[in-house]
C-alpha cells in the first residue's frame, strides 16, 4: 500500500529521495525552509545536477504523486511517514553538527497527528535516533510514534541510480517495542518496489544501522588510503602500483573496486564521517586508531602530490601551472574537501601562477579563490604557457588531451598527473617529464 510521506529537506538527498520514493509509489511532499528552491522544485526544476534527476522529477510532479511545500508542519500533520533528509555537516570539533537535525525534531513533534513513522536518512551519530525517540517521547504519548534508521549509501553524479538499484537497504528501527514492528510494516510498504526486484534488506536494530553507515565510508576511505600509500611505496621502489592493485582486486575477498591511486579521497561524505566516527569512538572510550590514521594520511597525500609539484619544478616562485580538474572526482561539481584546494592553495603560497581549467567546477573554485588565479573554459588556454600541466580529477575529458597540441603550448615540459589517466609512454616520446602516481 502506498504510504503519505513528508521528506524535510530537499537538497541533495533529500530531494533524490522525495522523487525516488514517489516513482515507487507513495505520495510524497518534500518540504525546506528555502521558498525560492521550493518554487524551483514545483516547477520542475531540480535545483542540483544529478543524472536522471530531471526526467524523473517532472515524472512524477505531473502525476501529482509529488509536491513541494515551505509549509512543513502542515505536510507533517498529514503524513504518515516523515524522513529527515537535512545536512549534519562537519563542526569544529569534527563531531557532527546536529543543529538542523534538531530543528527537524521540533517540526516534527509539532506537526505530528496520528501514528508516525520517523526515518533518519541524514547520517547521524550513533545513538542519535535514541535520542530523538526521547525527544518525541517528551510531547508526544508513547506508541504515537516510532523512529527508524534508513541511512543513504547514494555517490554524487550516481545518486538516481544508485536509489533505484542500491546493493541493499539498511532499516534499523526498535526491535524491542510494538511501534518497531508497526514501523517496519510501513516501510515495507514504502519500499516494496525494491524488494520486488530481490534488493537485500538489512534489518537491525537503530545503533547497527547508524553504524553500518559510518563503518561502509570509513573502509572505503581506507581502502583509498591504503592504495594510495601502497602507490607512495611503489613509486620508491620502482614497482608499477596499477599492475599490484589489479592484481590484488583479482582476490574476491579484495574486489579490484575503490583501489584507484590518486591525490586522496575528498567530497561531502567521506572527511566528515571519517572525522565523526573518530569523535564517536572517543565519547564511547573507543579508540579508532586505524580511521585516525587514515585521516592524518589522507591529508598527507593531498600535500605530497602539491610537493611533487614544487619539486619536479625545483621551485614555484615565478612558474606558471596549469591545473585540470577542480571538483573532488569526475562528474560533478562539488569541490568540497577537494584535493584541489589543499593543492592550489600551497602552489599560490609558494608563489606560482595557477591557470586552471575544470569542465564543471570553476564557478564553485572561483568563489573560493576569486582572482588570485585564472579560470578558463578551454583546457588548452589554460596550459598555454604554463611549465607543468597537473591533472587533479579523473574527468573522461582529460584521458585523450592531446598531448602534441599541449606540448606546443607550453613553457616548460613537466605533467605531473594525480590521477594516472594520461598516456605516459606517448608523454614520454613528445618529450615531456611526467610523473604520475606510483608507477
Ligand atoms: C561516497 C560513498 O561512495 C557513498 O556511498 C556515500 O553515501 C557518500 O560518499 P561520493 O562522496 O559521491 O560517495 O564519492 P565516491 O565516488 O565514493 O568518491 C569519494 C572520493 O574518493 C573522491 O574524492 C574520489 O576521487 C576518491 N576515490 C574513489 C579515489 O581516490 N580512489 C578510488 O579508487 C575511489
Amino acid at each position: 500500500m502506498a504510504q503519505d510521506i513528508t521528506v524535510i529537506g530537499t537538497g541533495y538527498v533529500g530531494l533524490v529521495s522525495a522523487v525516488g520514493l514517489s516513482d515507487f509509489g507513495n505520495r510524497v511532499t518534500g518540504v525546506d525552509i528555502d521558498a525560492e528552491k521550493i518554487e524551483r522544485l514545483s516547477r520542475g526544476e531540480p535545483v542540483i545536477y544529478e543524472l536522471g534527476l530531471e526526467d524523473y522529477l517532472q515524472r512524477n510532479l505531473e502525476s501529482g504523486r509529488l509536491t513541494f511545500s515551505t509549509d512543513i508542519r502542515g505536510s507533517i500533520s498529514r503524513s504518515d511517514i516523515v524522513f529527515i533528509a537535512v545536512g549534519t555537516p562537519e563542526s569544529g570539533d569534527g563531531s557532527a553538527d546536529m543543529s538542523f537535525i534538531h530543528h527537524a525534531i521540533e517540526d516534527i513533534s509539532h506537526g505530528m497527528n496520528g501514528f508516525t513513522v520517523v526515518v533518519t536518512k541524514s547520517t547521524v551519530p550513533v545513538g542519535t535516533n535514541r535520542w530523538i525517540a526521547e525527544e518525541l517521547r517528551k510531547r508526544a504519548p508513547e506508541g504515537k510514534f516510532a523512529v527508524v534508521s534508513n541511512p543513504e549509501f547514494l555517490r554524487e553524479g550516481k545518486a538516481v541510480q544508485d536509489f533505484f538499484h542500491p546493493d541493499r537497504l539498511v532499516i534499523g528501527y526498535d526491535t524491542e517495542r510494538p511501534e518497531g514492528a508497526r514501523a517496519r510494516k510501513l516501510m515495507e510498504d514504502v519500499y516494496r518496489a525494491l524488494y520486488l526486484i530481490e534488493t537485500p534488506i538489512v534489518w537491525c536494530n537503530l545503533e547497527t544501522a547508524e553504524l553500518i553507515k559510518y563503518a561502509s565510508n570509513a573502509f572505503l576511505a581506507t581502502k583509498i588510503t591504503f592504495i594510495n600509500q601502497m602507490a607512495n611505496l611503489a613509486e620508491a621502489c620502482g614497482a608499477d602500483i596499477h599492475a599490484i592493485a589489479k592484481t590484488m582486486g583479482m582476490d574476491g575477498r579484495i574486489s579490484p573496486k575503490f583501489l584507484h591511486p590518486g591525490p586522496g579521497y575528498g567530497g561531502s561524505c567521506f572527511p566528515k564521517d571519517t572525522k565523526a566516527i573518530v569523535s564517536t569512538g572517543e565519547e564511547f572510550g573507543v579508540e579508532m586508531s586505524v580511521i585516525r590514521e587514515v585521516i592524518r594520511a589522507n591529508d598527507a597525500q593531498k600535500v605530497r602530490v602539491a610537493e611533487k609539484i614544487e619539486n619536479s619544478l625545483g621551485e614555484l616562485r615565478g612558474k606558471t601551472i596549469a591545473v585540470l580538474g577542480l571538483a573532488f572526482k569526475a562528474e560533478t561539481d562539488d569541490i568540497r574537501e577537494s584535493p584541489a584546494i589543499r593543492i592550489v592553495e600551497h602552489l599560490l603560497d609558494g608563489g606560482a601562477h595557477v591557470r586552471t581549467h575544470d569542465p564543471e567546477a570553476m564557478d564553485n573554485f572561483k568563489s573560493l579563490f576569486g582572482d588570485r588565479l585564472s579560470y578558463h573554459n578551454d583546457p588548452f588556454e589554460a596550459i598555454e604557457g604554463s611549465d607543468c600541466l597537473v591533472i587533479l580529477t579523473e574527468w573522461n575529458e582529460f584521458r585523450n588531451l592531446d598531448l602534441t597540441k599541449a606540448k606546443s603550448l607550453m613553457a616548460g615540459n613537466w605533467i605531473v598527473d594525480a590521477r594516472n589517466t594520461l598516456d605516459r609512454e606517448q608523454a614520454k616520446e613528445l618529450g615531456f617529464s611526467y610523473a604520475g602516481i606510483g608507477r
